[in-house]
């Protein structure tokens, strides 16, 4: 399940971290903020490196709950390997903070991933997700967007309007403050 680091781990080594490990502690912190994060358990009899059809069709009723839920219209799943070509270069567009006209919906089926939120007030704050997790980053929300050591994620993502979907920077700099540290596998991804 996902671990959430209130005050995010500082690049200066300065600020005080908190760790969240328990779940309800997990759902009830990012609903203040207003994060969705469950848990789809147990998850479907299907393999995580199953085709993205297949995955779709066992999650269907989980992802038309969500589409009723949220207004999502369309699902697909991504898939992001240590091989994937020009993985640095797609990396870098979502590690910047930035924020979208869309609510950022993901269910991870496998690998890990790190996102950073920065509040309007509060402290930043870092999730890790992990394979289970579905996350609802509300559309506005400063956030970015970070691999683990292992590189590796897939997700089913849904969409309200994918054109949306752009990231919009905020330039701020801010996120150019933490690292990028996972509790995974492997600790720390590079950027
Ligand atoms: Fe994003």
């Amino acid at each position: 399940m996902a671990l959430v680091r209130i005050g995010g781990r500082r690049a200066d080594g300065g600020g005080q971290e908190e760790l969240l490990t328990e779940q309800a502690d997990v759902a009830a912190f990012l609903a203040q903020h207003g994060i969705d994060y469950e848990r789809w358990t147990p998850a479907h009899d299907v393999a995580p490196d199953a085709p993205a059809d297949t995955i779709l069709a066992a999650y269907a009723r989980e992802i038309d709950a969500l589409k009723a839920r949220g207004g999502y219209v369309t699902a697909d799943v991504i898939d992001v390997k240590p091989e994937t070509p020009n993985l640095d270069m797609m990396l870098a567009r979502f590690s910047r903070e930035h924020w979208h006209d869309e609510d950022e919906v993901r269910f991870i089926l496998e690998g890990r991933g790190l996102f950073h939120v920065h509040p309007a007030s509060g402290p930043v704050f870092s999730i890790e997700v992990v394979a289970g997790d579905l996350i609802r980053v509300p559309r506005g929300t400063h956030h970015w967007f970070d691999l683990c050591g292992d590189r590796r994620i897939r997700a089913i993502r849904l969409f309200q309007d994918a054109s949306g979907w752009t990231p919009q920077y905020t330039d701020s700099g801010v996120d150019k403050g933490f690292e990028p540290v996972c509790f995974g596998p492997a600790y720390v991804a590079r950027r």
